[in-house]
């Protein structure tokens, strides 16, 4: 079976983890701040604070910008459920914004739609490994005064008009879950060039302690072990290479799967996609439906995913009786979507396979 995501671990994670093993200092110290400064670096900001998910990041990230009771936040329907769950682990409201067809991210005119006077943040997904239209997103945050956090979980690398994100929002939150474009196991990371939310988020993953034994405020144990850190540096340096080869996958479908009955992912011209998936999308034409074809793909050895299967407003947690359909682009989406298999780890030889057998499917 051709596996939907294999995180790439070689001697080098391996060594590197066992030095820290032999060193005693498992938990928190100089290998997470080494690994905080290195991404920092790359991302091109001026501070970054590691935690122990990306889940976590999302939380501390919109408790320092000060979201809490009676504030709405703005996030996409079609992302994954911790993107709407971090706002409501604040106390907040998450308020549903649909997406572009073309792109499956968050739509800057939804947004516009959904801002009220209670609107205090919006966070925006790079989903895919695809930076969304961030520029007006930018310019509506601006104008209504809005905490703009790019959800970066799925993009490390990426570029939008040749810059990373993680630097373009107020604050950019990163996770480092194994199938992501990097990884350290579990893990998390915030990015900013605000000293003063780096400074509240790092009390906030460390049980808000301003110094030892010292806290000012309710916060959490979200930090991050120095076993993962070690993890991560190394990935952080094998990162670009692993994102050429998920493109040269990407290309290698784009040039060679030539059904006219399925839509190939778009690449929006101003973005650098990093594919953190490859997701074809149905049409009306297709013979078969979305989860049949998945079937027949997997029974023919080729892993794939539905990403997402459920818009994260129709979740049982969100859905409330009587509403009627808010993200309609999000929800034709969600019934249509299907992963196959791009990391680093297939093979030239998979990408030919995966190809000819989506294009002899009947
Ligand atoms: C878009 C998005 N946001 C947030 C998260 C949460 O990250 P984690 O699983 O590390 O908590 C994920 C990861 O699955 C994600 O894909």
């Amino acid at each position: 079976m051709i596996p939907i995501a294999n995180p790439w671990i070689d001697s080098e994670e391996v060594c590197e983890v066992q030095r820290v093993l032999e060193s005693g200092m498992l938990a928190q110290g100089a290998v997470v701040t080494q690994f905080e400064r290195d991404f920092a670096d790359y991302c091109g900001v001026e501070h970054a604070i590691a935690t122990n998910s990306g889940t976590a990041a999302l939380h501390a990230a919109l408790l320092a910008a000060g979201i809490g009771a009676g504030d709405e936040v703005i996030v996409p329907s079609f992302t994954f459920f911790a993107t709407a769950s971090a706002v409501s682990m604040c106390g907040a409201r998450p308020v549903f914004a649909d997406i572009d067809a073309d792109t499956f991210n968050i739509s800057p005119d939804a947004i516009a739609d959904r801002i009220t006077p209670r609107t205090k943040a919006v966070i925006g997904v790079h989903l895919f490994g695809q930076p969304f239209d961030i520029a007006p997103v930018q310019e509506l945050c601006a104008d209504h005064d809005l905490v703009l956090i790019e959800d970066c979980a799925q993009a490390h690398g990426a570029r939008y008009k040749g810059r990373k994100v993680g630097g373009f929002g107020k604050i950019g939150c990163f996770s480092f879950y194994p199938t992501k474009n990097m990884t350290t196991g579990e893990g998390g990371m915030i990015t900013t060039d605000d000293a003063g939310i780096a400074e509240r988020a790092r009390r906030l993953v460390n049980h808000g302690q301003s110094e030892k034994y010292l806290h000012t405020e309710l916060g959490y144990n979200y930090r991050m072990t120095n076993i993962s850190a070690a993890i991560g540096s190394v990935q952080l340096r094998k990162l670009d290479r692993m994102n050429d080869l998920r493109r040269r996958h990407a290309r290698h479908f784009s040039q060679t799967i030539s059904r006219t009955d399925l839509r190939l992912p778009w690449c929006d011209p101003q973005a650098f996609h990093v594919y953190h998936q490859f997701v074809l999308t149905v049409t009306d034409e297709f013979p078969m439906s979305r989860d049949d074809f998945g079937t027949r793909l997997q029974i023919k050895g080729i892993g794939t995913a539905v990403h997402y299967p459920i818009p994260v407003h129709q979740q049982p947690l969100y859905r409330t009786a009587g509403d009627g359909p808010c993200c309609p682009v999000a929800e034709t989406c969600a019934q249509r979507v299907l992963s196959i298999p791009v990391h680093p780890q297939i093979t030239d030889t998979d990408c030919e396979y995966i190809s000819r057998t989506i294009n002899e499917v009947q």
